[in-house]
């Protein structure tokens, strides 16, 4: 599997600790943090930096002639601060992840942690689901839930949700990987007897 990064890369670092079989890391910003993770654990890493493409499509083709080079069969977005062209969303369909930090389809884009204090949501939470051209949407595979605090800032909200993305992105990759996540009619099904999320007190 290969994951697609921007930034701090510890869901990426969460997958690799679970033992997935992360063969490739992949970021569009030469100085993203996880890219020295991967590298010290003997991952190859490439970056394609999107400042050097003139259109979205010219970017999302380099992007998709370096991740066809690994010819991976999973492609895990974790952080890619990146829009997508539809293009490219085609191409992986069906092998393509994206975990969100809320519970979806509730706060779709940016700042989700502040919208939901904002909004006085009492649970909270993240979302692994396949991408589709849909910004955010896409079969659901796994959700975790966290409570809201009446005291809570943005900080420790972000970081109660962040702990429940690296349990359940890993459990989700191993469900790709394992042949047990069947789409029907855009619903996630697992083979087998699974709880589909979970719920942190
Ligand atoms: C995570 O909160 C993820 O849900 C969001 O961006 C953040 C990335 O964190 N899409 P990291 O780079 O995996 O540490």
């Amino acid at each position: 599997m290969l994951v697609l990064i921007s930034g701090r890369g510890s869901n990426m670092q969460a997958m690799v600790e679970a033992g997935l079989p992360v063969t490739a890391v992949i970021s569009n910003r030469a100085d993203a943090a996880g890219l020295a993770y991967a590298a010290g654990r003997g991952i190859a890493t490439a970056v394609v930096a999107h400042g050097g493409y003139a259109t979205r499509e010219a970017f999302d083709a380099a992007l998709a002639q370096a991740i066809d080079g690994f010819h991976p069969d999973l492609v895990a977005l974790a952080g890619f601060m990146r829009i997508l062209t539809s293009g490219f969303v085609q191409r992986y369909e069906g092998r393509l992840l994206n975990i969100h930090p809320s519970l979806l389809p509730a706060f779709t884009g940016l700042d989700t942690h502040a919208r939901a204090l904002a909004a006085g949501v009492k649970l909270h939470g993240c979302t692994v689901h396949f991408v589709t051209a849909a910004l955010d949407h896409g079969p659901i595979v796994i959700q975790a839930a966290v409570p809201v605090f009446a005291h809570d800032d943005e900080t420790r909200l972000a970081a109660r949700v962040l702990a429940q993305e690296h349990r359940i992105y890993p459990q989700a990759a191993r469900w790709f990987l394992d042949g047990k996540l069947v789409i029907e009619n855009g619903v996630v099904r697992i083979e087998g007897d699974h709880p589909q999320q979970l719920y942190a007190p």
